[in-house]
């Protein structure tokens, strides 16, 4: 089957650029992070322009996920290495990462163009010099450039087109089994060692060769490592 969308770099000439209050809100909310203290969802939403603030409920992760996540799969790594949200949305995930630990690089993967530009604006205006956004599919990823992975069950619109974020992208059943066969086999080839977590999702995309070594959040975060 042919993946209609599947261009890297493909990307509306959308740009957006927060107001001074928003850029103080960021920097805040990650300067709050840097210093281990919690920071809300509404903190964080407070960022975020109009389109992408509708989908904050229920596509991006959750504050105390992302920190859950990013800390499971940086404690084994130091600095050089590379860890990759599939489907990173507005980046939460990854600001919030690399907020936290600066020896490790974050990066985003996106198909939305319009998710991209919000995310590439609050990196830019976060000072963080660890976090980048990619826009594209992530089938033209390859997992052998990064050391550890997350997914927010990116490809379950397939299953359910009312759950999608919006109508930019064709949706088909069959494009949930290519893309996750293309990730678990990826994943496969990935070193001993090598972590990932997912949020929700049936781990459709987690290969055999991986281990279930922690679950939280009532088992809708697990964490996964590479035999
Ligand atoms: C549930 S959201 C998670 C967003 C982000 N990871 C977070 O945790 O806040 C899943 C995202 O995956 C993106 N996505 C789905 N399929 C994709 C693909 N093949 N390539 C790149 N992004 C994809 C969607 O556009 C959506 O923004």
């Amino acid at each position: 089957m042919a993946i209609k969308n599947k261009a890297i770099n493909y990307r509306l000439p959308l740009c957006y650029e927060m107001s001074s209050a928003e850029v103080q809100q960021i920097k805040g909310v990650l300067a709050q992070l840097q210093r281990g203290d919690l920071v809300s969802d509404e903190q964080f939403d407070a960022c975020l322009n109009a389109f992408t603030k509708r989908h904050t409920a229920t596509h991006y992760t959750p504050c105390d996920v992302a920190l859950e996540a990013a800390q499971f799969l940086c404690a084994e790594v130091g600095p050089g290495h590379r860890i990759l949200d599939v489907g990173s949305g507005v980046g939460k995930f990854c600001l919030m990462g690399a907020a936290l630990m600066e020896d490790v690089h974050f990066f985003g993967i996106e198909q939305r163009s319009a998710l991209c530009t919000m995310a590439d604006e609050l990196a830019d205006q976060s000072g963080l010099n660890n976090v980048s956004f990619l826009c594209g599919n992530a089938m033209n990823i390859n997992f052998k450039d990064y050391t550890g992975f997350y997914l927010y069950n990116p490809f379950y619109e397939h299953l359910e087109p009312f759950s999608a974020i919006d109508e930019t992208i064709d949706l088909d059943e069959e494009y949930y089994h290519i893309y996750c066969g293309y990730v678990r086999k990826q994943l496969q080839g990935m070193p001993k060692g090598t972590r990932v977590v997912t949020y929700f999702g049936g781990g459709e995309e987690i290969p055999l060769n991986y281990d279930l070594v922690k679950q939280l959040f009532h088992n809708d975060l697990k964490c996964w490592e590479r035999r």
